[in-house]
Formats: C-alpha cells, structure tokens, sequence
C-alpha cells in the first residue's frame, strides 16, 4: 500500500483516522496508519493534555491535528465578534421552538450545579480561537500534519506549519475548492464525498475524486467519505487517490467515545439512515436521522441558523439531550451525532487498529482481484 504520502510523512499504511478521540488517534498511528485529532472543540488547555496523551500512548509515530476555520462565519469580520455579542443574535423565535421541542420529548433540565458558559457551542471555529491551537500543535515533535476544513487554510495556518517542517490538509467537497487549496499552497487535498459523515458538498466520492486529482496534480489527495473497509480503498486508489481519510469507522471502535446509545444506534443503522441537514450546526453536515433532524428540517419550523449561531443555540439542548439519553425514553429519540452512509457497514464493535489491519487485508484482497481480472484467472 505504499504510495508517495507514505514516504512523505513516514507512516507505514496512507489510511488516515480523523477522530476526536485521542484514544483513536493513538491506535491508529501505532499500528502504522496516521491519526488525525479534530481539536475544534478544545480550548488551549485541554488540547495540551490530550496531545501530552497522544505523545505518551503513539509510540513515538506521526499524527496530525484538524482545526476546522471556516472561509466565512457570522462575525468573522473585524478580528471576529466575541461570544456574548454573537448569543444576543440569537433570535427569541428560535429558543422558543427549541424549548417547546424539547418540552414535548419531556427533556429535563441541567441540574443547576451544571451550568452552561454563555459562549457554549462556538468552538474554536475562528482565526482568533484557532490560532492558539496551531501553535501548540506545532510546538510538539509528533505533529507532522495540521488540517483545515470549510474553506481554504488560512495564510497563518500554512505559513506557520511549513516553518515547522509540517504538512497542511485541506479538506474539500467540489474542484474549485480544490484549485483554492492549491492557491493556498496546501500540501495535501482531502476530496471528501456527499456520503461522508459531518459537513459534506453534493459532489458523490466517485465524482469528486477523480476531479480533483486531476486539478491538483501532481498535490497529493486523499479520499474521504464512504471508504470504510478494504474495497473502498482500492475503489479510491483507482480513482487516482495516494490514500484514504475516513471518520465514521472509528465512532463505533472499542477506543471511541461516543455516546453509549448512539454507538447502539450505529451499530443498528442501515446506509439510508442519514440525512444531509442544518439541524446541529447550521451549514449541511450528514448525520444520522432522528425526530432532532426532522424537526429541524420540517419547512414549517425556524430554519436553522447561520454558522456559529445555531451551535450556540442548540448547545444546551444537546447537552441536556446527551445527558438523559441513557434513562429517558424523549432524550433517547432525539439523540443524534455525526456519521455517514457507511454507517450501514458498521455493525461490530472492534479495537481501531483492528479495523485498520482488517482494511488493509480487504485492500489486498480486492487488488489481487483486479490483477486476476486483468491477467485472466486461471
Ligand atoms: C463525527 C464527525 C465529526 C467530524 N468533524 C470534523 C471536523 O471537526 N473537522 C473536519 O475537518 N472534518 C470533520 N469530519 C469529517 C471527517 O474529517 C471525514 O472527512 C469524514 O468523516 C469522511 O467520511 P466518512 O464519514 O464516510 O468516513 C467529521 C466527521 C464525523 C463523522
């Protein structure tokens, strides 16, 4: 499975496991693939521990950080609007259809010894909330690759990581994104496909990969979205692809940390139980289905808000959803999280690296296949 990013980051298998488990992202670097952490969720302090862990539990291999600023938010002119002036935008309408939602799943309230920062649910999707990240990214030795998603990485970003020695990602849905990345000096294209888990374009994996091979040519690129086992990778390395990049396998391992019933609701979806839809972050991100999508996306209802607004107005809610969704029958409906079509393939619960090692079997497998159609079987 050796391809020129293999050499270029010195891992041994070009399977990248984005996750914001740190547990996943360990696993999978030790066993030879390339473990990405999403740190959009982290503030300064809490990055600097779970890397401190990675750096502990990694085995002294390669992994890289995700940080997700996007091209365009509410606020992200004049160095950005604080958290306070950006909860005053949230309209009244919205919170009332919200309280009402959750009212009639009979959703409890947090228990008042758990309150929640006014500013909860804007993240780190920002220049001024990212940068800090990046620097303590970059300060550790094992960070050989930084990300970007929902837009072309910032000018800091790229020139910061390549005074490093650091690679930049870009993720992107279409092929002039990719000629943006390109511009941007990027040094690695992620072409995500419609079936990936979390925010996603309209542009299928099969379409988009191709397309932007050969746009970017000769950056590499990896595949994301809809690749979850063996078969699906040589499909990618057929398409042009140096690698894979996949992020709903790894929710359903024994290392992650999903919810315990969304991890059951996963492991018991088909691939049609997602949906494409603004209900929990505002831009479209594939999820799986329940009443919390349905009534977000039923045109009688408050359409959803803009980037980072509806994640500030549903951030209580998900909290109180997540906290009763193991005793209430309401919260248990609603709950929801980020994953893709494979969902339909993910139906066992196995250790990351097993899943990683069980890829590349499937990958052989599937090439010898190809060379028996082109030699002939005997
Ligand atoms: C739960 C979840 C959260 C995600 N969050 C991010 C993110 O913060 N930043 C990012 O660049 N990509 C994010 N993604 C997208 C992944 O990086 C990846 O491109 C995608 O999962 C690939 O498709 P797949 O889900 O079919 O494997 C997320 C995906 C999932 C499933």
């Amino acid at each position: 499975m050796r391809t020129p990013v293999c050499d270029q980051l010195e891992i041994e298998f070009p399977i990248f496991a984005f996750s914001h488990c740190r547990d996943v992202v360990a696993a999978v670097s030790r066993a030879g693939g390339f473990g990405v952490l999403g740190a959009v969720a982290f503030g300064a302090e809490q990055l600097e521990q779970e890397l401190d862990w990675i750096d502990a539990h990694a085995g002294g291999k390669p992994y890289g950080v995700d940080l997700l600023v996007p091209a365009t938010y509410v606020g992200s002119g004049e160095g950005g609007l604080a958290g306070r002036d950006l909860a005053a935008m949230v309209p009244a309408g919205h919170k009332a259809f919200l309280d009402d939602l959750l009212s009639r799943f009979g959703v409890p309230p947090l228990p008042a010894d758990e309150p929640m920062r006014e500013d909860a649910g804007l993240l780190s999707w920002s220049h001024k909330g990212a940068a800090p990240l990046l620097d303590i990214a970059l300060a550790r030795p094992g960070v050989r690759m930084v990300a970007n998603a929902l837009g072309p990485a910032p000018a800091f970003m790229v020139e910061a990581a390549h005074e490093h020695d650091v690679l930049v990602a870009g993720l992107v849905g279409k092929r002039q994104h990719a000629e943006r990345q390109r511009a941007a000096d990027v040094d690695i294209v992620v072409a995500q496909g419609y079936e990936a888990g979390g925010h996603t374009g309209e542009v299928t994996t099969m379409v988009l990969v191709p397309e932007v091979v050969d746009a970017v040519a000769p950056t590499p690129v990896l595949a994301a979205g809809g690749i979850a086992s063996g078969r699906q990778i040589a499909a990618a390395m057929a398409l042009g692809a140096q690698g894979v990049w996949c992020g709903s396998v790894w929710l359903t391992t024994e290392e992650a940390e999903t919810h315990p019933v969304v991890k059951e609701k996963f492991l018991a979806a088909t691939s049609s139980d997602t949906v494409r839809s603004r209900a929990s972050t505002g831009k479209p991100a594939r999820q799986l289905r329940t009443p919390w999508t349905e009534a977000w996306d039923d045109p009688s209802t408050p359409a959803p808000l803009d980037m980072p607004l509806h994640g500030m107005l549903v951030a209580e809610a998900q909290r109180r959803i997540a906290r009763a969704a193991g005793t209430d029958e309401g919260a248990r409906q609603l709950v929801n999280y980020f994953v893709g079509q494979v969902v339909g393939q993910m139906n066992s619960t196995r250790p990351a690296d097993q899943v990683l090692l069980d890829m590349v079997k499937e990958f052989i497998d599937a090439a010898q296949r190809l060379t028996d159609i082109l030699v002939g079987e005997e």
